[in-house]
Parts: structure tokens; C-alpha cells; sequence
């Protein structure tokens, strides 16, 4: 029956992982997938998860099962850093998280979820979006639409379009949004933006899905989440799936939750039962060992202390970065083309260049990028800054 299947090309993102590893190149740049890369061009895996793992080996005493919902320490933690530990939400008990395996399974949770209360409902996508998010969402059956959001000529938000778009968007329709750091272009939304997509979800009836992926990279952890707060403070209805691959640096542990905030608390007691019993019948339940640690790190204020500072290093390192790449850009280009990019969030900013030119630095110089030329800046680093920059002028 598989001669019925045809043969895919790379993912467009992960497919570059591999090719970067192919390459024999010693100058070779992986500007690829986001994944956060000290000066060394190395992932760590933070101290304070270390500790947490030793500490986790120590007393763990079982490997039964957990429930489909996962780790319950887990999931209070995630949900007080996301939320804020006193937010009306959670004292209104409207909010019931679920640990998922990494922010694509919550992202796929809510999709099913969604599709069974509301069989093909609309889902409004920015553009442009995480290449992932559209077979995460659209293979369950929700039908992807999309709205403005990045100005390619002005390297910025397209707020008026965005805004007329979701003036348009009708109630039971869904919108995605990122938190923060958005994915691939960096242009994130500013708190009075935000203010104003919570009014506008008010009073059109749509339902807000936030994509926080990125939590604490952008600005710091309470800006972060502005937005994810201020619509949980707003709206009726709103689903969070967020993910500890890149604040927690446990990529290949999968460790991600979704959040559910409901009407009312007896709604969120069904609709948490539901998104179990989707887990169930998906992968049944997730896997615990990084969870475990997540959540040992959270409910241990000294060791969150020490988790915010290597969390605050990432963040500072990238925001160094953005700054670095572009005065080298206007130093060697004399033109201020390139000055968007520490104005930008998070791990990517697109350089606006063409698949082509994107091809031939593949080609010519072994940097990896996508075909966007979404670039992930923190596989930028003091050692090859003046190689990158050399060679994106020479294809411009
Ligand atoms: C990315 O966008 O590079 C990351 O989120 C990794 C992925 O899974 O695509």
C-alpha cells in the first residue's frame, strides 16, 4: 500500500539542519532552525537544568504512568509563569493547562480540541506565520485564513491592514497570534496593539490562540506576556500553547503546554476533560523527564532565580547581536538598509533577500538560512559576524 505515497522534499526548516551537518565547509553558518547558539556556535544545556536533573535522578522513585495531562507540578508552574501567579483567570478558576509534548503537540491539541467543538472552525493565521503552524492547525480539519501582518518595504508591523482584517473577522472564528517574538519576522506587537486586539476580539466574538514559543527572549518574562495576560484578563475564551524548547533549552525533550481559559469554571472542567481525552487518543499521555525538570525549576523560587538569569543571558546575547549585525551592515554598505533588525524580537528577522540570493550564500559561503531569508541570530557570533556580513553584500 505505500507505493500509493510519494516522496517528500526536506522540511523547509529542519531540512536545513541536515544539510548544514553535511557540509564540509570549516566556515560554515547555521543561520537555520531556532535554536538558541552561545558564542561558540554551541546549545548548552542551561546549569540550572543540570542541577534539576540531579536533583530529579536523585528522588525520582517511580516511572508509572502520570495521566494525560502530565506532570500536575508541570503544569501550575507553567501556567503562574505564563499568567502571572495572581491572575484574575486563575483566581475566577476559568484556567486548566495541560503539559503536551513540546509547543507543536499543544499546538495540535487545540487544533483536534477546536475541530470537535466546532467541526472545520476558521482559523486566522498571520502573514507570515510559522511554516508548521499551517499543517499543526489545517491537518485537523480547521480551515486556515490569513491576515496582514508584515510590511516587507518597511520591515514593520502592516497595522492598519492587520487591524481593518480582524475588524472583519467574524464571532467563532479563531486568531493566532505570537506572544511575543514572532516567527519568522521579529515584528512583535506593542501592549497598546495588544489592547486593542483584546477590544476588538470583545467585541467581534472571535477567539484568540496565542503561539508562545519564545517566552522571556524577547524583552524580559512580564513583558513577554503582556499581551497572552491582557487578553486572558479580556476575553471569554482564549487558548495558549507554549513551549519550554527554547527558554528552558530542552528542545529534544518536547516539553510544552497548552492552556484552556473557559467562560466559566464548570466549562473549563469539560473542556479540560476534552483536551485529555484528545491526548489519549493521540499519544495518551506525554513524556515527563523534561516536564519534571521544568516543573522542579518553577515550584523552587531559588532555582527560577538562577533559570531567569541564564534566560536573561540568551535574551541579552541576541538583542547584542541585532545591534552588532547592523552597525556592521551600515558600516559596510554606507545605507541604513539593515537598522530594522535591532528594533526586531526574539531569534529571526528576515534580511529581505531573494530565494536566490539566499541560494548562492548557501552555495558560494555554506550559510544556511531559509528560503525566506529568515534568519535565526543567534547563530550569529563574534567569529563569523564579518563573514556573514561579507558575504550577504556580495549577493545584494
Ligand atoms: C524554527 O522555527 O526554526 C523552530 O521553531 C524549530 C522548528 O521546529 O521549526
Amino acid at each position: 500500500m505505500f507505493e500509493t505515497l510519494k516522496a517528500l522534499n526536506p522540511d523547509p526548516i529542519l531540512g536545513l539542519l541536515a544539510a548544514y551537518r553535511q557540509d564540509t565547509n570549516a566556515r560554515k553558518v547555521d543561520l537555520g532552525v531556532g535554536v538558541y547558539k552561545d558564542e561558540a556556535g554551541h546549545t548548552p544545556i542551561l546549569e540550572c537544568v543540570k542541577q534539576a536533573d540531579l536533583a530529579h535522578r536523585a528522588e525520582e522513585t517511580t516511572k508509572t504512568y502520570v495521566g494525560p495531562a502530565g506532570d500536575a507540578d508541570f503544569d501550575a508552574g507553567i501556567e503562574a509563569l505564563i499568567f502571572g501567579a495572581d491572575h484574575s483567570a486563575r483566581r475566577d478558576q476559568r484556567l486548566r493547562t495541560l503539559q503536551a509534548p513540546g509547543g507543536c503537540g499543544a499546538l495540535r491539541i487545540a487544533a483536534e480540541l477546536l475541530n470537535r467543538a466546532k467541526a472545520g472552525a476558521a482559523i486566522w493565521v498571520s502573514d507570515p506565520t510559522w511554516a508548521n503552524h499551517v499543517p499543526l492547525l489545517g491537518d485537523a480539519g480547521l480551515e486556515i485564513k490569513i491576515y496582514p501582518y508584515y510590511d516587507g518595504a518597511s520591515q514593520s508591523l502592516k497595522a492598519d491592514a492587520m487591524f481593518a482584517a480582524l475588524e472583519q473577522i467574524p464571532a467563532g472564528d479563531l486568531v493566532l497570534l505570537h506572544g511575543c517574538c514572532h516567527n519568522p519576522c521579529g515584528v512583535d506587537l506593542a501592549p497598546a496593539d495588544w489592547d486593542r486586539v483584546a477590544e476588538i476580539a470583545i467585541r467581534r466574538g472571535f477567539t484568540p490562540f496565542v503561539d508562545l514559543a519564545y517566552l522571556g527572549l524577547g524583552v524580559g518574562l512580564d513583558e513577554d506576556a503582556y499581551g497572552v495576560r491582557k487578553l486572558a484578563s479580556a476575553v471569554p475564551e482564549l487558548l495558549v500553547a507554549s513551549s519550554c524548547s527554547k527558554n528552558f533549552g530542552v528542545y529534544r525533550e518536547r516539553v510544552g503546554a497548552l492552556s484552556l481559559l473557559c467562560a466559566t469554571p464548570s466549562q473549563a472542567d469539560v473542556v479540560f476533560g476534552q483536551a485529555q481525552n484528545v491526548a489519549r487518543g493521540v499519544y495518551s499521555m506525554p513524556p515527563n523527564y523534561g516536564a519534571a525538570l521544568v516543573g522542579r525549576i518553577l515550584r523552587d523560587p531559588v532555582a527560577t532565580k538562577a533559570w531567569e538569569a541564564e534566560l536573561g543571558t540568551m535574551r541579552d546575547r541576541i538583542n547584542g547581536l541585532r545591534t552588532q549585525l547592523s552597525d556592521k551592515f551600515r558600516q559596510r554598505l554606507n545605507s541604513n538598509r539593515f537598522d530594522f533588525i535591532p528594533a526586531q524580537r526574539g531569534m529571526f528577522s528576515f534580511l529581505g533577500l531573494s530565494k536566490e540570493q539566499v541560494q548562492r550564500l548557501k552555495a558560494e559561503y555554506s550559510i544556511y538560512m531559509v528560503d525566506s531569508s529568515r534568519i535565526n541570530v543567534a547563530g550569529v557570533s563574534q567569529s563569523n559576524m564579518d563573514y556573514v556580513v561579507d558575504a550577504v553584500c556580495a549577493v545584494l
